[in-house]
């Protein structure tokens, strides 16, 4: 003990270990009144060093060549020890991390956690978002499956629909030739195993610093920093380390025990988390019957479908799919309520919230499904409300009755 305590001190003497384990941990004071919301901050992080650890595992045995690489994740599968299971982790771990990530962002939306002084940690989320979708993209194209190969084929494309002339180069310079080819799989390994994560990394790390120089809110949405005993330390507050470093494992353990009963049942989850079609090879000579994205794509994708063409050009449905993600980086400006929590909220937010969550939804189905007749009406219909959520949020968000806050949290 008294070795461990002298080499402590001589690290401190020589690198902050023990004052950021003071401002992070031990003396950083949450709210006293976190509910299971704020779980999905720490089952995120879990999720990212899961698919850091499991992708470096896959990267061991995968090869990045157009001849091998489907090969190569067969032999993972059926030949590699435990490669199955870890293959499995991080297929599923994709589809896991992408559930745990909208709840999280919801929460957010719900305890409007982006309102003054947050607007950075939700921008930086948004960008972690982002990335993760980019993330997720280059890796669907590694196993070379004939939704790798098609899927990734239909997405480039789309910047081919930028208009002046720019639109083809720029989907040729992004692919590396004319269609997804060998040099295509080969950059999106580069930048799916090392690129992406790294920025992952580094925007996690700004998310958490922007977090923690403000301070966390909470599900009533009240300023803890406002009552404060006589050392600073605010009176609703709690240390993180121990109480909420223990309470954090309670969750994750619960969605662990979700998790593995879906990797060992049901992996590909009926097709929503692995596509049947890319269990077969990739055929550039064989167009699949419905190129559908994986799940957490859809929505986008059937907002893109829902805009009609403009003079034979699919720019102006690319146009809103990019809208549709542009927008959520602006809700700490477009949210005009005096207050934080749906708790103090009136009716039209609330009503307004369920109906986007409803929308986004319905889009997430209707583009899974071929975009025409009555699916395609539904996508229109629910692509507006989607817009709608946004661009009238600085009105009714402004109308909204709301109920006062109390001074200090309700702890219920
Ligand atoms: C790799 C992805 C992410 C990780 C590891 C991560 C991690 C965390 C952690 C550990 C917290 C504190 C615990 C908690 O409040 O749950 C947090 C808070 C927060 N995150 Fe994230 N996050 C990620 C993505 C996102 C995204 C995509 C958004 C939204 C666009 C977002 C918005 C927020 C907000 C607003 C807070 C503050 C919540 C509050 O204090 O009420 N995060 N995040």
């Amino acid at each position: 003990m008294k070795m461990l305590t002298a080499l402590l001190g001589w690290i401190d003497a020589r690198f902050p270990l023990t004052k950021m384990w003071k401002e992070h941990l031990s003396e950083y004071y949450a709210p006293k009144n976190f509910n299971f919301w704020y779980f999905f901050g720490s089952i995120a992080l879990l999720m990212l060093v899961m698919q850091i650890i499991t992708g470096i595992f896959l990267t061991m045995n995968y090869k990045p060549d157009a001849e091998l690489a489907f090969a190569s994740v067969e032999y993972i599968m059926r030949d590699v020890e435990w490669g199955w299971l870890i293959r499995y982790l991080h297929s599923t771990g994709a589809s896991a991390f992408f559930i745990v990530i909208y709840l999280h962002m919801f929460r957010g939306l719900m305890y409007g956690s982006y309102q003054k002084p947050r607007e950075l940690i939700w921008l930086f989320g948004m960008l972690i978002y982002v990335a993760l979708m980019a993330e997720a993209f280059m890796g669907y194209l590694l196993p070379w499956g004939q939704m790798s190969y098609w899927g990734a084929q239909v997405i480039i494309s789309l910047f081919g629909t930028i208009p002046f002339g720019i639109g083809e180069p720029v989907s040729a310079w992004i692919r590396g030739d004319f269609v997804i080819a060998d040099a295509t799989l080969n950059r999106f390994f580069a930048f799916h195993v090392i690129a992406v994560p790294m920025i992952l990394l580094m925007l996690v790390v700004a998310h958490i610093l922007a977090l923690h120089e403000v301070g966390s809110n909470n599900p009533d949405g009240i300023d803890i920093k406002k009552h404060k005993d006589e050392n600073g330390i605010p009176l609703d507050g709690i240390p993180f380390h121990p109480y909420y470093s223990v309470k954090d494992i309670v969750g994750i353990i619960v969605f662990l025990i979700f998790f593995a009963v879906v990797i060992f049942f049901i992996p590909d989850l009926w097709g929503w988390f692995l596509e049947k079609d890319n269990f077969i090879p990739a055929d550039p000579l064989k167009t699949p019957e419905h190129i559908v994205p994986l799940w957490y794509f859809t929505p986008f994708y059937a907002i893109l479908r829902a805009v009609p063409p403009i003079f034979g050009s699919q720019f102006p449905g690319v146009l809103a799919m990019a809208m549709a993600i542009v927008v959520l980086f602006l809700v700490p400006w477009l949210d005009r309520s005096p207050v934080r929590s749906i708790r103090y909220r009136g009716a039209i937010y609330k009503i307004a919230l369920a109906i986007f969550v409803i929308s986004f939804l319905f889009l997430g189905w209707l583009g899974t499904q071929p975009a025409g007749g009555v699916y395609l009406t539904l996508s229109r219909i629910f692509s507006v409300v989607y817009f709608g959520f946004f661009i009238l949020m600085p009105w009714y968000t402004m109308i909204d009755k709301t109920k006062p806050v109390p001074e200090r949290v309700t702890d219920k």
